[in-house]
């Protein structure tokens, strides 16, 4: 199995290319299967999660073709069983669900069951489409839903924000008879990429980037192409590396607009942020202060970005708590942040981070995606090598990690 070793200490300067965002190519793969004609989607970064969701889109019967950096898609729906040998590897496949029932009227999909941050239900996707007609039951641990009088618009309250239940409906409701209303939806800026592809296929959608989300049902939707939005989370994970390592690095295509509360707290904590037109410079040259942060539904900070804040934090001058609302169990990374040397205290749903001079190489092992990234992190700014084992779990979100820190100075490899 590949670990990733990292001999830290080097100040990374340079520039770094932002991939598309694999949290918006996800759901818009889906959007292949709401229509015949071909669905092109360029800006795809190379990851494992993307190579998942192909294979699940190829088993339905799509053909994927993936160039360089263009997925398309096309063809009908032949099968709409969605087996658990794929879903388990990739909870996401769950966005299947509502495409299938709106084109299919019927699909069979693996409950993605539980997973290392939490348990993750998906009651929310299911109660918004059993409100739109379709009849529902679980059944040796497959959700088996049809549409027998087709999906129907309804108004629909999310209980709690959900962006894939959110994306689920969206996709459902294009092509749903009448009008859908979502409220207190999600809106993470995938979902508005996500809305702007189904427009583009020929969906009316209104409220795009609110959380009131108008769907007027059409009956069928075309082909497009569309343009993927840049990963703001791979972005956030580069400009703290940039700041845990004292560096200064230029991300190209990086929109800061999409990540204001990030900014926000790395400017607090000292961090210098210049933006361009292209995107945005990160640079520290000064100490690093402690801050707070709790995560929060967009524009709140994110989830994504709370392992490789605490990292950030773990060498920081002063006290910090970051405080995490959306998952139970997302501090795995905190025993392994404490192994290199990082004094962090868990209280429940905080962690209390008491920031060191330095951090210390050591072996450590990942257990998530944002997880392993911020021990990847923690590595760049440590004294001496760190070794990261089980690092395909960097590779299901991460592009080329090891080159891109690479052409900044980073010593890292991938053994
Ligand atoms: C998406 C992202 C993930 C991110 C998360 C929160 C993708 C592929 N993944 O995940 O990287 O961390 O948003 O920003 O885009 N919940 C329920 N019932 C449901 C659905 C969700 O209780 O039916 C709970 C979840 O357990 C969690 C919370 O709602 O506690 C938010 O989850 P959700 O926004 O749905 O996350 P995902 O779409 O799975």
């Amino acid at each position: 199995m590949d670990s990733i070793r990292i001999t830290g200490g080097v100040p990374l300067h340079g520039r770094i290319a932002i991939s598309g965002a694999k949290n918006a190519a996800l759901p818009l793969m889906a959007c292949g299967l709401l229509t015949d004609e071909r669905l092109t989607l360029t800006n795809a970064a190379r990851l494992a999660d993307l190579a998942t969701m192909a294979e699940l889109l190829a088993q339905h019967g799509l053909a994927v073709d993936w160039q360089g950096r263009a997925i398309s898609l096309g063809g009908q729906i032949t099968n709409t069983e969605a087996p658990y040998d794929i879903v388990r590897k990739m909870r996401a496949s769950i966005l299947v669900l509502g495409p299938l029932l709106a084109r299919a009227g019927q699909a069979r999909v693996s409950l993605p069951g539980g997973c290392a941050i939490g348990t993750r239900p998906v009651d929310l996707h299911l109660k918004g489409l059993e409100a739109m007609g379709a009849v529902i039951r679980l059944d040796g641990g497959y959700i088996e839903a049809t549409a027998p009088h087709g999906l129907r618009g309804a108004t629909f309250v999310f209980p709690f924000v959900s962006v894939g239940a959110t994306e689920n409906l969206l996709m459902a409701a294009s092509l749903a008879e009448g009008q859908t209303i979502l409220k207190n939806a999600a809106r993470e800026p995938e979902i508005t990429d996500l809305a702007c592809c189904l427009i583009a296929m020929g969906a009316n959608i209104e409220g795009l980037g609110t959380d009131t989300l108008v769907v007027d049902g059409v009956k069928r939707l075309h082909g497009a192409t569309h343009a993927i939005l840049p990963d703001r989370i791979e972005t956030g994970t580069y400009a703290c590396a940039a700041a845990i390592t004292g560096g200064d690095i230029f991300l190209e295509n990086a929109r800061a607009a999409d990540l204001g509360a990030v900014l926000a707290s790395l400017r607090e904590a000292g961090v210098v942020i210049s933006e361009e037109e292209t995107g945005f410079r990160v640079t520290r040259a000064n100490g690093l202060h402690g801050v707070d942060a709790m995560t929060e539904p967009f524009p709140g900070f994110p989830t994504d970005m709370q392992a490789q804040f605490m990292a950030l934090m773990a060498v920081a001058d002063g006290a910090s708590m970051v405080t995490e609302t959306i998952f139970e169990n997302r501090f795995m990374h905190v025993p392994e942040l404490n192994r290199m040397g990082a004094r962090i205290n868990v209280h429940g749903a905080s962690a209390i981070i008491r920031g060191v001079k330095s951090l210390s190489g050591a072996p450590v092992m990942a257990t998530d995606l944002r997880a392993s990234v911020s021990l990847v992190l923690a590595g760049l700014a440590a004294k001496g090598d760190t070794v990261i084992s089980r690092v395909y779990h960097l590779d299901r979100g991460y592009e080329a990690v090891e080159q891109k820190l690479a052409a900044c100075g980073a010593r890292i490899e991938r053994v």
